[in-house]
């Protein structure tokens, strides 16, 4: 008999989401347990740190308890603690950081600091058999980016954005809309008895090299139409909300396409290259079909993590600490408010890039 496969706990802590997972390394997710602040947030419209590192610290112990009763585990059965360990909110994640190690300590067991972004970028290999390489469009409330991923720790930014990320434009034109947070749900919901080619908005960067984003100045041209159009109360608010998604999906598409020739010219011997999409703008299914069309147009093949492993999860930390079970890390590892993948990426134009 060979050996069982390691049994990793997974801690996830970096945004608005508690999350404690238990993983086995023949991808059995054993357990993957989420508290979301989300309708602590939903007041101010978006998530204040402060907040957020108190709940975290609040509700961590019972998450990670949930997760093991959850699979009928106890912590004698684990092999290996990880943790977010940056990028993020620097609250949150010492919160589950300090957890992790703590567990480690306490039990003698390796411990690994995950960086968040891998956890994303590995995540179709939990439950889809992607084999590397793949391109990766991430995009969620925190992060758009588009991303090479050759194999565990060999990672290519192709594109970060250089301002908003696209669910952060939805969430901010949002809430000027008067629609409540998380904004993208309520937007593709309004935006479904609109049309999408009723009010003109800007796409910026589109048409240019590269793969960089940008969707700050989206979200201001959006506020400014809705004050020449009467405001929220008189303004055709579907209207205005498609608008808004069809001018997300065509700049996503437009920087995705990008990505692919550049992914094919790198990796020129994959037949049928595999586009993974993964965040919580990918469940939007106008962008959704914009990003099929050219991705079939390019001869890519699409993959898309489940939603409970392609948002904010734990079961994505623990895996990507079993990718590499034997390298764990040192108990002294502080946690990393930025952590690019691909430190070598040059940066896009601008200022206040996200990694
Ligand atoms: O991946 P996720 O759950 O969490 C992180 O941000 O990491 O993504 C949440 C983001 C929010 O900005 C939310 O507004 C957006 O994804 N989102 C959507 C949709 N569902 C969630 N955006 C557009 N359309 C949707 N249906
Ligand atoms: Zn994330």
């Amino acid at each position: 008999m060979g050996q069982p496969p390691m049994i990793m706990l997974g801690i996830e802590s970096s945004c608005d989401e508690t999350a404690a997972a238990v993983v086995a390394a023949d991808k059995t997710i054993l357990a993957n347990e989420i508290a979301s602040q989300i309708h602590i947030h939903a007041e101010h419209g978006g998530v204040v740190p402060e907040v957020a590192a108190r709940q975290h610290l609040e509700v961590i112990d019972q998450v990670v308890r949930d997760a093991l009763t959850k699979a009928a585990l106890t912590m004698a059965d684990i092999d290996g603690v990880a943790a977010t360990g940056g990028p993020g909110l620097i609250g949150g994640v010492a919160v589950g950081t300090v957890a992790a190690k703590a567990i480690a300590a306490a039990r003698g067991l390796p411990y690994y600091a995950v960086n968040h972004l891998e956890g994303h970028a590995l995540s179709p290999r939990l439950c889809d058999d992607v084999a590397f390489p793949y391109l990766l469009l991430l995009v969620s409330g925190g992060h758009t980016q588009l991303l090479a991923v050759a194999a565990p720790g060999e990672y290519c930014r192709y594109g970060t954005t250089m301002d908003d990320a696209a669910g952060e434009a939805f969430d901010k034109s949002a809430k000027i809309m008067g629609l409540g947070y998380p904004g993208g749900p309520a937007i593709e919901k309004v935006a479904a008895s609109g049309d999408g080619t009723s009010i003109a908005l800007p796409r910026p960067l589109k048409g240019t090299a590269g793969c960089h984003f940008s969707f700050s100045g989206l979200k201001t041209a959006l506020a400014n139409k809705l004050q020449q159009l009467g405001g929220v109360d008189k303004a055709p608010i579907n209207d205005l909300a498609a608008s808004l998604q069809q001018a997300v999906a065509d700049c996503l598409s437009d920087r995705t396409s990008n990505a692919m020739t550049r992914f094919q010219t790198d990796f020129p011997d994959q037949k049928v290259p595999t586009l993974v999409i993964a965040g919580g703008v990918a469940a939007n299914h106008h962008i959704f079909a914009a990003l099929t069309t050219v991705a079939d147009k390019a001869g890519f093949r699409i993959s898309v993590p489940p939603a409970k492993l392609c948002t904010d999860n734990a079961a994505m930390i623990a895996w990507a600490a079993l990718e590499r079970q034997q390298r764990p890390d040192p108990l002294s590892f502080a946690p990393r408010p930025r952590w690019p993948l691909d430190p070598d990426a040059p940066p896009p134009p601008g200022r206040g890039v996200r990694q």
